[in-house]
């Protein structure tokens, strides 16, 4: 359905950050949906990664099992982000695909330092979602409206604008980042440098 909406950008955009991804990481996939990503991660690295699934619904969770995960290690995780028992220093690699625009800024608050905080030193925040500065544009203010009722629809998600991400940005380097060719949907990756 989100690919009618959208085309292949959801995901095209997501694979941007595949190749940040280093053999033997222990990663945490946020928000993971269909699995998308656990496929597309697994067609790379056929073994050696240790791979957490967290999504707050099991209908969600139920697709990704149907995916592809090669020989990886891969655990899945039925937990609202709030709720997390987050381990400090302890992932490689998080991904937040298409995730953290489910949240408000107070929400956003608690999730992004949990996410720092389970990230090693040296450990990687690969992002993928909407590009907030296109809200200006007919167009960008359009597809964000098209994008809210359908994830609204689809994932329940209270949120109802992309809340900037700069204020929680502590501690890491932006390595890495892409957008698409209108600029509506945007990767990065950031790296954690410190406490
Ligand atoms: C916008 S969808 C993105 C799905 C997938 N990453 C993709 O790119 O297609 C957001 C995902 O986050 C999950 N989600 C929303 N709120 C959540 C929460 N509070 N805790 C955990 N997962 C949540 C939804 O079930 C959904 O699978």
């Amino acid at each position: 359905m989100s690919h009618f909406i959208f085309g292949s950008r959801l995901g095209d955009i997501q694979k941007c950050l595949i190749p940040y991804v280093k053999p033997f990481s222990r990663i945490l996939i946020l928000g993971g949906g269909t699995g998308f990503l656990l496929d597309e991660i697994s067609k790379i690295h056929k073994g050696g990664l240790a791979i957490t699934c967290l999504d707050n619904s099991e209908k969600m969770i139920g697709l990704s099992k149907r995916r592809y995960w090669a020989m990886n290690n891969v655990e899945f995780v039925l937990c609202d982000i709030k709720e997390y028992q987050w381990e400090s220093d302890y992932f490689d690699i998080v991904f937040t695909p298409f995730f953290l625009d489910c949240f408000d800024e107070e929400s956003l608050r608690i999730i992004v330092p949990g996410i720092l905080q389970s990230l090693r030193r040296g450990g990687r925040w690969l992002h993928a979602d909407f590009v907030c500065k296109n809200c200006c544009s007919l167009t960008g203010k359009m597809m964000h409206r098209l994008m809210y009722y359908f994830f609204r629809f689809a994932c329940n998600i209270k949120a109802s604008s992309l809340v900037p991400l700069d204020p929680f940005l502590i501690g890491v380097n932006l390595i890495g980042a892409f957008s698409d060719s209108n600029n509506f949907t945007e990767a990065m990756i950031w790296e954690k440098i410190s406490d």
